[in-house]
């Protein structure tokens, strides 16, 4: 495998550069920084507190339950999670108090038998603060890019659900095809089951040249 996620907190997250990515995706940070938004990469003790909180808003729990219920439900679990190798983008808006967390990514160590080739898996969420604002494509664009370049990540893929359609529709946007279905049942965030169908994706390591 080529690739070197982090395995730990970072000491600071930094900003994504421009420099070293390539035309859309300094395009996408301009779009961001226009709209008040900058994306920074590495995860300290202080923005996983953050993200731990983020996790529990419900459109995060309705989709993402094992958010709060096991890789954030604490700074120990967090830390437990990182230890998998894991590549962590955030979402900032700026305003007067400094930056506060709009939403947050990663990418990490992973196979999936639905994904033959798969090595790398892909992972967004957007906050409340952040929902409905365009944000979701440049910024799941810029962990694609963003993670290709600075760590060598490769043949990424994801899984979701089929009735998460804001989401199904930014993945296709940004290069994901479709590999696998499969019929299922999703836990609610009320505490219900429901029938969906789970969907896997992968990105053609061509569209890392974008
Ligand atoms: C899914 C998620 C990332 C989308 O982000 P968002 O801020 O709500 O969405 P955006 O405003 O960026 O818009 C997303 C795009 O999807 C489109 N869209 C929204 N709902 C849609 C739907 N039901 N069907 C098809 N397209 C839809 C929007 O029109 C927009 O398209 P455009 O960028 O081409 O104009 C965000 O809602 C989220 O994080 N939700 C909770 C956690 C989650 O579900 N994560 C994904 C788990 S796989």
């Amino acid at each position: 495998m080529s690739h070197a996620f982090p395995s730990s907190f970072s000491d600071i997250a930094r900003p994504l550069s421009p420099d070293q990515l390539s035309e859309t995706a300094r395009q996408d940070i301009e779009r961001l920084a226009e709209q008040g938004y900058e994306i920074h990469f590495g995860l300290t003790p202080e923005y996983a507190e953050a993200i731990i909180n983020m996790a529990l808003e419900l459109a995060i729990r309705e989709y993402c339950p094992n958010d709060s219920g096991k890789r954030f439900a604490s700074q120990e679990a967090t830390k437990d999670w990182l230890s998998k190798e894991r590549a962590t983008f955030l979402l900032f808006k700026r305003n007067a108090g400094g930056l506060q967390l709009a939403g947050y990514g990663w990418v990490g160590s992973g196979t999936s038998l639905h994904v033959p080739g798969g090595e790398t898996t892909f992972a967004l969420r957007i906050g409340e603060i952040g929902q409905g604002q365009g944000l979701a494509t440049p910024f799941a664009r810029l962990i694609v890019l963003g993670s290709a370049s600075l760590y060598g990540a490769r043949n990424m893929w994801l899984e979701t659900w089929q009735s998460n359609g804001g989401a199904v529709h930014v993945y296709h946007k940004i290069g994901f095809v479709d590999v696998d279905q499969e019929a299922g049942e999703r836990p609610t965030a009320n505490g219900e089951t429901v029938a969906d169908t789970r969907l896997f994706m992968s990105l053609p390591d061509s569209q890392l040249s974008n």
